[in-house]
């Protein structure tokens, strides 16, 4: 794991192996970001002229390497691009996106000292998590890893606020590191992540960190009527599970509960994907990954609000025991659902931990899936959709997604969808409605299983949870732990009384 400190050191005078700098588009060309006085000095002012020599810009997603100017104790300087140069402050997602692409690029030194403009605990907060995310490299099945990741990130601050801004890397390594635990849990291969083993994690966790973890075994499942959740995993030989892992504060005035969608492995079942369709299908559980590191974190964190995290974990194979296409489920909490697809399986899982997580009477509940392809189709690979019941609570997640940086977009629960869905000549309602309005109909069902006068929002992030692009910025390929941070953020606001 990487370390992470502030140091007061000047920028020129601290030992290590690279010496990352801002840079910008300025109106006439590159300018150099604050928080670089020293290396402008040390370059004798000739440091934007040589940037641009060597062809930089100062865009996003730029890193330019130079030697340290004499003098330096550093023996490289990086330059990382943070776009339009800013008249004030930087804002937060442009500084971690350029620690991040700086933590990526210097893979393999072992010090990297960050002279990045950040002055407010806010700033400091946004470079260290930046950093720490560009850190992130899963290389448990590779036999030699080509580039160690950074050992150590040392931010450069100002000695008035350095307390402030040692509290501030508390923070971001609380809710980096566990992001990146949820990205290793994506990443993980799906023959070895099963509900079995992410179960266990989640209770070693628990213990770590002093959190209350109850896990329900296929037989308790049964006694207790989860027809949905033992539905979806009966096909396979690695038998389901629900977890569930709870954080409470002694003066919290309200609760929290995070649901998140747990399959391992996403076969389809006996509505079998196509080839093509199924190679990434091990991101399935990238819900519940966020779900259990937001929980993680709150505790690190010491949130004056309780949060109960439930992961709904299966997985979904075709076999000689696996669910039918025309099979009947009795649900949690007594309905009934007639299969139609047996790759609709995530509505089914998360149906079932609604209603449980609803017996417990939280103020809200928000469930986060890899839901449907449909929403990917409709917001792209970045984006993540938020439905919800009530239009405030809609409203409240998309602003709080922005406010950290990860895209959202308002989608509605059209009433006229609802009708296809909820007509099963046979049962309550049908796993599958109308194809045109998928990522909807998929929000409309779960809505069925929410207890009335309970706040529920759904955040359908299939697009966003695994990157099969370049990395870029903090993000990785792969695992990108996707709604982790607006979660925690969620969870921080309502412990503010917001
Ligand atoms: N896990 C998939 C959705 C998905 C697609 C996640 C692409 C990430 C990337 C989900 O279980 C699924 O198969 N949904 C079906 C639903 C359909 C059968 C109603 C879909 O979206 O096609
Ligand atoms: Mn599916
Ligand atoms: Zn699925």
């Amino acid at each position: 794991m990487t370390a992470l400190s502030v140091s007061t050191s000047s920028a020129v005078s601290l030992r290590a192996d690279a010496l990352v700098i801002g840079v910008a588009k300025g109106p006439k060309g590159l300018v150099v970001a604050p928080g670089a006085e020293a290396v402008v000095e040390a370059f004798e002012g000739k440091l934007a002229d040589v940037l641009t020599t060597l062809g930089a810009t100062g865009a996003e997603g730029e890193a330019v390497k130079l030697p340290a100017p004499a003098g330096a104790k550093a023996s490289l300087v990086l330059a990382v691009g943070l776009g339009a140069a800013a008249e004030g402050a930087y804002g937060a997602e442009e500084l971690r996106k350029a620690a991040g692409t700086a933590a990526r690029t210097l893979a393999g030194s072992k010090k990297v000292a960050l002279a990045l403009p950040a002055v407010s605990a806010d700033e400091v907060e946004a470079v260290a998590l930046g950093g720490l995310l560009g850190t992130y490299s899963f290389g448990s099945y590779k036999a030699e890893v080509a580039k160690a990741p950074v050992a150590e990130l040392v931010l450069l601050v100002e000695r008035k606020g350095s307390k402030d801004a040692k509290a501030a890397v508390e923070r971001a390594a609380a809710i980096g590191e566990e992001m990146n635990r949820a990205r290793d849990l994506v990443n993980t291969a799906p023959n070895d992540l099963n509900p079995k083993s992410f179960a266990a994690i989640a209770q070693a966790a628990g213990k770590e960190h002093g959190l209350k973890v109850e896990v329900l075994d296929e037989k308790a499942l049964a006694k207790g009527g989860f027809g949905g959740i033992l539905g979806v995993g009966v096909g396979s030989a690695n038998p389901p599970r629900l977890v569930k892992v709870a954080y409470t504060h002694p003066k919290a005035k309200a609760s929290l509960a995070f649901v998140g969608k747990g399959i391992t492995y996403d076969s389809g079942g006996i509505s079998l994907k196509p080839a093509g369709h199924n190679e990434t299908m091990k991101c399935d559980m990238a819900g519940a990954a966020a779900v259990f590191a937001a929980v993680v974190a709150a505790k690190r964190l010491g949130l004056q609000v309780n949060v109960t995290a439930w992961l709904a974990l299966a997985e979904n194979m075709p076999s000689g025991s696996a669910t039918r296409p025309g099979d009947v489920l009795r649900m949690y909490g007594g309905k009934t659902v007639e299969v139609l697809n047996t790759d609709a399986e995530g509505r089914l899982v998360l149906a079932d931990a609604i209603v449980r997580a609803g017996e417990e009477q939280p103020d809200v509940i928000v469930d986060v899936a890899t839901l449907t392809g449909a929403m990917v189709l409709a917001l792209g690979t970045r984006t993540f959709g938020v439905m919800a019941n009530d239009e405030a609570l809609r409203t409240r997640l998309h602003e709080t997604a922005g406010a950290v940086g990860e895209a959202s977009w308002p989608m509605p629960l059209p009433a006229d969808l609802r009708k296809g869905m909820v007509e099963s000549t046979v049962a309550d309602l049908a796993n599958m409605g109308e194809r045109m309005g998928g990522g909807l109909v998929a929000g409309l069902f779960l809505q069925e299983f929410v207890a009335e006068g309970t706040a529920w929002a759904h955040l359908d992030i299939a697009g966003p949870a695994f990157n099969e692009g370049a990395p870029s910025g903090y993000t990785p390929k792969g695992g990108t732990a996707s709604a982790v941070r607006t979660l925690v953020r969620f969870a921080e606001d309502t412990a503010a009384g917001k």
